[in-house]
């Protein structure tokens, strides 16, 4: 292994920073938060953003950094052997912040549909990374997962001891790629960490997902559509606050832990849409609530919930600062102006017909 964890007092390597920093994912949504925070608050490290720029990404999301010396952008794919095992070579990567996936799990981009694809980048790919970043003796190696691996629950709160029960193609492959990390601490004590947040919302994500999706709608003039009864409960984090969480991890988690990054802010998907139409639609009426919301088949499994525990993330010193109505007023103005960030972004907003699960 390489020396202290991000210890001020090590010298300047050769390329004059002090870590070189690999993020994968960073032209996505979170991971985006992540990298301009690293970017802005650590001058004297390398921050390598590697990112295959799927259709969910944008490097709009990173124009603030672009032009900044600490910063570099690699386009390439994690499940790619050859090309990471020389990414690690050359980039002499310290520390890794694993964010790349397939996440999408309605609609569109169904992963139920599309079972081996998520399996093979979210599954394989994290295989690929977490071997060649043992193999190259990363210091510190960060594997970014979901509170969808516990599975749902309508009372039961999580914590990281919980068991694994997820009940969708997505969750199901981040669980197994977390086996994959953990087995590393297991066999080699090689130090991955792993976290499993609630869901983030927040400028740079992609319209597929709930609440860019109900925004964009309303901001066009029609409906929120609802997936089943919309009585499931979500927990929602702010992106900064997210972005803070992950460097306090990258600073302060300790190796072969998980750590739930939750909040206790949570709603239902009605709930939710409500709220959007009040504050998009300015209005407090009812019956004028109801015409912007149409309720459709829902999916294959929708769980009722996730609420987690986060005590562990709490003795690290984190905390969540952006209460909800100033971060959904920032998220709704962000989306007035940047919707057209992604080409495809239009398409995200069409109705799509729930076909059957493929086996
Ligand atoms: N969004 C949430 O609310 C949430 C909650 C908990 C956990 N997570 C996890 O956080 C991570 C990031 O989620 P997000 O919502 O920001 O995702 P996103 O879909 O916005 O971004 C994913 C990024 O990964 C890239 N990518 C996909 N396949 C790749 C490959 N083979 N090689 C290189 N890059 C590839 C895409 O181009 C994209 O930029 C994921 O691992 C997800 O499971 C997300």
């Amino acid at each position: 292994m390489s020396g202290g964890l991000l210890g001020a007092e090590a010298a300047p390597r050769p390329s004059g920073f002090l870590k070189r920093i690999l993020v994968t994912g960073g032209a996505g949504f979170i991971a985006s938060h992540v990298v301009v925070s690293l970017v802005e608050k650590y001058p004297n490290y390398m921050i390598i953003n590697l990112d295959k720029l799927d259709y969910c990404a944008s490097l709009k999301n990173l124009e603030i950094v672009s032009e900044k010396q600490n910063y570099k952008f690699v386009q390439g794919d994690i499940c790619e052997t050859s090309f990471i095992k020389e990414l690690f070579e050359t980039e002499k990567i310290d520390i890794v912040l694993h964010f790349a996936a397939q996440t999408h799990v309605g609609e569109h981009y169904l992963s139920f549909w599309r079972k081996l694809e998520f399996n093979y980048v979210n599954v394989y790919g994290t295989y690929i990374l977490v071997g060649a970043a043992y193999a190259a003796n990363v210091e510190k190696f960060i594997y970014v997962s979901t509170d969808e691996v516990y599975g749902g629950s309508c009372d039961k709160e999580f914590d990281e001891s919980s068991p694994k029960q997820p009940t969708n193609p997505y969750a199901t492959s981040k669980a197994a790629a977390e086996c994959f990390v953990q087995s590393y601490w297991e066999r080699y004590q090689f130090p991955v960490v792993i976290t499993r947040s609630s869901n983030v919302y927040g400028p740079h994500q992609f319209p597929e997902k709930v609440i860019p999706k109900f925004i964009a709608l309303l901001q066009q003039n029609r409906k929120c559509c609802i997936h089943g009864s919309g009585l499931q409960r979500r927990n929602f984090l702010y992106a900064s606050d997210v972005a803070e969480a992950f460097l306090t991890i990258m600073k302060k988690g300790q190796p072969g832990e998980i750590y739930n990054i939750g909040s206790n802010f949570e709603m239902s998907i009605v709930q939710l849409a409500k709220e959007l139409i009040h504050l998009i639609k300015n209005t407090s009426s009812e019956a004028e609530t109801e015409y912007w919301m149409d309720y459709v088949k829902d999916r294959p499994t929708n769980d009722f919930g996730y609420p987690m525990n986060y005590g562990k993330m709490y003795s690290l010193g984190w905390r969540p600062k952006v209460p909800w109505k100033e971060g959904i007023k920032k998220t709704i103005e962000w989306y007035q102006d940047n919707f057209h960030n992604w080409k495809n972004a239009e398409k995200a907003l069409e109705p799509f017909p729930i076909a059957e699960e493929t086996v």
